[in-house]
C-alpha cells in the first residue's frame, strides 16, 4: 500500500531461534532504522536497540506480550525495512494496557506510513483486548523560543510542534508526563566518586553493599523481586493509575535472560539491610556485550523505609566505579527520569548527569470493540 511516493507493506516479525537464521533480516532490518531515527532525531544511536535484543524480546514472552511489525519498501527484495511499530504489554497485573511504539526512516516521513503503521498496532492492542495506549516520544533539548507543552503533573515542559509530538497529539493522545534524558561522561574522576563514596557511607552504616556482574544470584531473586515491584508503585508516574506490577524470582529469572540473549551484560549493586538481611535497595546498569561507547541506566530504587540514608546516591556511586573497572572503554551513560521525581534528580546533578532532551509520555483510551 501507499500514499505519497514510497510504496510499502506491513508485516508482522517472525520469532527465528538465532539472528542467522534467514527470516531475521527483519530484526537486522528493526535495528539499523532504529538507529538511523534516532542519529537523525537525537544526534546519536546509542539508546537504539539490536537486533539480538528485538528478538530476545520476541523470545521471552512470559511475563510481558511484544508484537512487532515493520513496513517494507518493494526494494532488496521486500526485505527493505522502512518503518516498524511494537506493542509490549503486561500479561498479569495491566492487561488493558498497552505501550506502542512507531518509527518510520527520516527518508519516508510524511506520507502516510506512520499513520499505517500506528492503525495496525493499534488493531494488535483492540485484538488483544487491550484499551489504553501509552507511547512516549523522544525529542532533544527544546529550543530557547519554542513552543512547549506543559503535562498535568505540571513539571517539564516537551516541544509543541514535535513530529512525533504533533503525530501523537494527531491521534488523540493526550500528554501525561515529561522525562528528562540525562547523560553522564565517564569514566568519572576516581576521587571525586570515591568522594561520593565515603559521604554517603557516613550516612549509611548499616548497610551492606553486593555488585553483581551478569546474574541476580538465586539467595537474592526473591529481594530483587520485591524491588522491582516497587518500582512498578513508587516512582512518580502522574496521573497514570497502572496497577502495581507484581514480581517474582522467575520473573527476575526471565528479566536477566533476556537481557542475556539480547547480548547485553547487566551490572547490579545492590544494598543489604544488615540488622534484617533484607534487600532494601539496587541500582542496574545495561550495556551492549563487546566493545561500545554507552551504558543505560535501569531501575533504581530505594525501600521507603531506608530512604534517608543516601543509599540511592551509594548505590549509583558504588555502580560506577564497578562499571569504570569492567567496562573502562564506556564513555556515557544515558538516564530517563520524571521531571518531578526530584530526589532521583538531585542525585543524579550531584554525580554530574547534564540534561540532553526529554520524552514524552502520551495516552489514549479507545472505546472498546
Ligand atoms: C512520528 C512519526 C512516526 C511520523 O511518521 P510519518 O510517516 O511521518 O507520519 P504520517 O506521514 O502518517 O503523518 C501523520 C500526521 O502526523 C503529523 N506530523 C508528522 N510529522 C510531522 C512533522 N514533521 N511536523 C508536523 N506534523 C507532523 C501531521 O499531522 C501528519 O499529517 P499530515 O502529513 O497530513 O499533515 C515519525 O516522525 C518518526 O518516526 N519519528 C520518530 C519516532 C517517534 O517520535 N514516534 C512517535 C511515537 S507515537
Amino acid at each position: 500500500m501507499s500514499t505519497g511516493t514510497t510504496a510499502w507493506r506491513i508485516l508482522g516479525v517472525p520469532c527465528p531461534d538465532t539472528l542467522e537464521a534467514p527470516e531475521a533480516w527483519a530484526h537486522h532490518g528493526i535495528a539499523a532504522l532504529e538507529a538511523a531515527a534516532q542519529r537523525a532525531d537525537l544526534g546519536d544511536a546509542d539508546t537504539a536497540p539490536t537486533a539480538a535484543a528485538v528478538l530476545a524480546d520476541l523470545h521471552h514472552q512470559e511475563h510481558e506480550r511484544t508484537v512487532r511489525l515493520v513496513a517494507v519498501s518493494p526494494d532488496d527484495d521486500g526485505r527493505h525495512v522502512i518503518g516498524a511499530a511494537t506493542l509490549r504489554g503486561d500479561l498479569r497485573d495491566n492487561p488493558d494496557w498497552a505501550d506502542l511504539d512507531v518509527v518510520v526512516h527520516p527518508d519516508h516521513r510524511r506520507q502516510g506510513l506512520g499513520t499505517a503503521l500506528a492503525d495496525r498496532i493499534e488493531a494488535e492492542a483492540a485484538a488483544d483486548g487491550r484499551p489504553v495506549l501509552v507511547t512516549e516520544v523522544m525529542y532533544p533539548e527544546p529550543a530557547p523560543h519554542q513552543a512547549t507543552l506543559v503535562p498535568p503533573t505540571g513539571t517539564g515542559r516537551a516541544p509543541a510542534d514535535h513530529p512525533g509530538i504533533t503525530f501523537a497529539r494527531g491521534r488523540g493522545y493526550r500528554l501525561e508526563q515529561v522525562e528528562r534524558r540525562s547523560v553522564l561522561t565517564v569514566p568519572l574522576d576516581p576521587v571525586v566518586l570515591e568522594g561520593h563514596v565515603t559521604a554517603a557511607r557516613a550516612r549509611s552504616r548499616d548497610y551492606r553493599l553486593h555488585t553483581w556482574h551478569d546474574e541476580i544470584p538465586d539467595r537474592w531473586a526473591e529481594g530483587f523481586a520485591v524491588l522491582e515491584t516497587r518500582m512498578s508503585t513508587d516512582v512518580p508516574s502522574g496521573e497514570m493509575d497502572w496497577a502495581e506490577e507484581v514480581w517474582d524470582a522467575d520473573r527476575v529469572g526471565d528479566l536477566v535472560a533476556r537481557f542475556h540473549q539480547g547480548r547485553q551484560e547487566i551490572l547490579v549493586t545492590a544494598a543489604e539491610h544488615v540488622g534484617t538481611g533484607e534487600l532494601v535497595a539496587m541500582t542496574m546498569l545495561a550495556h551492549r556485550a563487546g566493545p561500545g561507547p554507552s551504558a543505560d541506566q535501569e531501575d533504581t530504587i530505594v525501600l521507603r523505609h531506608h530512604r534517608g540514608h543516601r543509599l540511592g546516591l551509594l548505590v549509583k556511586a558504588v555502580n560506577l566505579q564497578a562499571l569504570a573497572r569492567s567496562r573502562p572503554q564506556t564513555r556515557r551513560v544515558h538516564t530517563w527520569n520524571a521531571e518531578e521525581n526530584d530526589h532521583m534528580l538531585a542525585i543524579n546533578v550531584a554525580l554530574g548527569f547534564r540534561p540532553e532532551g526529554g520524552a514524552a509520555t502520551l495516552r489514549v483510551t479507545r472505546a472498546a470493540r
